[in-house]
């Protein structure tokens, strides 16, 4: 029976009633793509093949170091019941110049911003001049190593062994090391200081079951979402793999902190009620509270909430300027925007940078970093142009989304932030405040590039 990608009810992966081609396409699909990989430690090489035959072979001989999406659930699952510790996580994707590099047609591939590489869609995207990106990304960039674990040895151990694979005409154009970021309670949290990676479309049986199905919010989304066809495999009914967004986003911590500062000033927040202003720009107060639920955050014990949506909230309790508002309009309008439009995608990135202060705590903007901390910011997706590109372009850079008066994404919008934006006064007040100018933009990209991740199928034989 073929893959059901559209399949209404989340799949059972353990399932001993799963079909042969649900269960090759289990054992030939990468890992973090269905569900996340710890990845707290992360090297990132970006690697040019000098041609062909060396691209093919340095592909064949990093699949024993890798491993399939349900070796990783097996090992989640061991992990939880024994505390087992898992494997590295190496992952592999391939750009269109790589493709072809490696002597293959890429128009089997449906996408079209992968086969366009991520330099040509800067238009779409409202990205900055491809020669003020860093040195690397600038280059022709024709794969991506991801090695991932909880612990830096083992990381750096197997960046030695992936290394030590190169043949001589594979160059490493570039590196990039992403490093977990936890408040003080231990939870993963991005530079500006908020938990992050809380809300994600879920695919398989159990992480819906964990997180529960809420009367508000279904966080269960169709493989369709994630999962293409790997067009080079020998099977593609059985063999697929998923289109990886890689962005480099610099977060300029003292100006993002400052524009908090001075949205609490402008409305005259006092007090506790002055955590509100930046939880209005993100949607969620530093601990993960929705401020859709609560004008104040929860105790920093309580679970982080997901179960809500917006559809009886104008903006008085959570701006619809709110990051994570403009990112998931959650069933607001035309029976789930997100839904309709399959917009949702995997968000699996990494924090990078070091720093000396705590993201976390209310020390003053002018002790909080300019640059050189940020997000290396990773996505799959079934179409990058229908989810990714239209999410950021859309949705972030688009200021009359979803109504006029909206504004940028204050976090990640892209553009010229002309037109002002009002807020709630209070929490749940219809009073808005006199219009205002949008916070200025933070997060800088610095280059990036599209992939895809084949099936191991494909990395066997390539
Ligand atoms: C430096 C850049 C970024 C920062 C600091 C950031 C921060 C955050 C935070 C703190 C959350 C809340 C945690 C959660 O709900 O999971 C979040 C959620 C989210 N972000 Fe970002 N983000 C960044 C980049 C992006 C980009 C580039 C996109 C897409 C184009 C994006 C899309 C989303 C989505 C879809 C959610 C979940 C919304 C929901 O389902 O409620 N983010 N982000």
């Amino acid at each position: 029976m073929p893959v059901n990608l559209t399949n209404t009810q989340p799949l059972a992966w353990d399932s001993a009633n799963l079909d042969a081609d649900t269960k090759a396409m289990l054992d030939n699909l990468q890992p973090n793509i269905l569900q996340p990989h710890v990845r707290e430690h992360l090297s990132v090489l970006f690697l040019h093949f000098g041609d062909a035959a060396d691209g093919k072979r340095l592909l064949k001989a990093l699949v024993p170091l890798m491993k399939s999406a349900r070796k990783h659930l097996e090992e989640v699952r061991a992990f939880r019941q024994s505390q087992a510790a898992g494997t590295p996580y190496v992952g592999v994707g391939i750009s269109k110049p790589g493709y072809l590099k490696l002597g293959h047609a890429t128009n089997a591939f449906s996408d079209n911003a992968f086969k366009s590489g991520m330099k040509h869609r800067k238009d779409t995207l409202s990205d900055p001049a491809v020669s003020s990106w860093d040195k690397h990304f600038q280059e022709e960039i024709h794969a991506v190593v991801l090695i991932g674990d909880a612990t830096e040895p083992v990381v750096a151990a197997t960046r030695a062994k992936v290394l030590g694979l190169l043949p001589a005409s594979v160059k490493v154009v570039g590196e990039e090391t992403g490093l977990g970021q936890r408040d003080a309670q231990g939870k993963g949290i991005e530079h500006f200081g908020y938990v992050d990676g809380r809300s994600q479309p879920l695919f398989l049986a159990d992480q819906v079951t964990e997180e529960g199905k809420g009367t508000n919010w279904n966080p269960f989304f169709p493989l369709s979402h994630v999962l293409e066809a790997d067009p080079l495999a020998p099977k593609p009914k059985q063999h697929f793999g998923s289109y990886l967004v890689f962005r480099k986003l610099e977060q300029n911590v003292r100006a993002f902190r400052q524009a908090e500062q001075d949205l609490a000033d402008h409305l005259g927040l006092k007090g506790d009620d002055r955590k509100r202003a930046g939880a209005m720009l993100v949607g969620r107060f530093r601990n993960g509270t929705p401020l859709r639920l609560h004008g104040k955050a929860s105790a920093d014990t309580f679970p982080v909430q997901n179960d809500f949506s917006y559809r009886d909230d104008t903006g008085a309790k959570c701006p619809v300027s709110a990051h994570i508002r403009k990112t998931n309009p959650r069933d607001s309008r035309d029976g789930g925007l997100e839904r309709s439009l399959g917009v949702m995608m995997a968000r699996r990135g990494q924090t990078y940078g070091t720093r000396a202060d705590h993201p976390w705590d209310d020390a003053p903007p002018e002790t909080r970093p300019t640059g050189g901390v940020g997000l290396l910011f990773m996505a799959f997706n079934s179409s990058l142009q229908n989810q990714f590109e239209f999410m950021q372009s859309a949705w972030a850079n688009t200021p009359g989304f979803p109504a006029d008066g909206t504004g940028h994404d204050p976090v990640i919008g892209q553009g010229k932030r002309t037109g002002k934006v009002r807020f709630p006064e209070s929490w749940g007040a219809t009073k808005l405040s006199p219009s205002q100018v949008q916070v200025p933009q933070t997060v800088t990209m610095k280059g990036g590039e599209y992939f895809f991740m084949p099936s191991l199928a494909y990395l066997k034989n390539p």
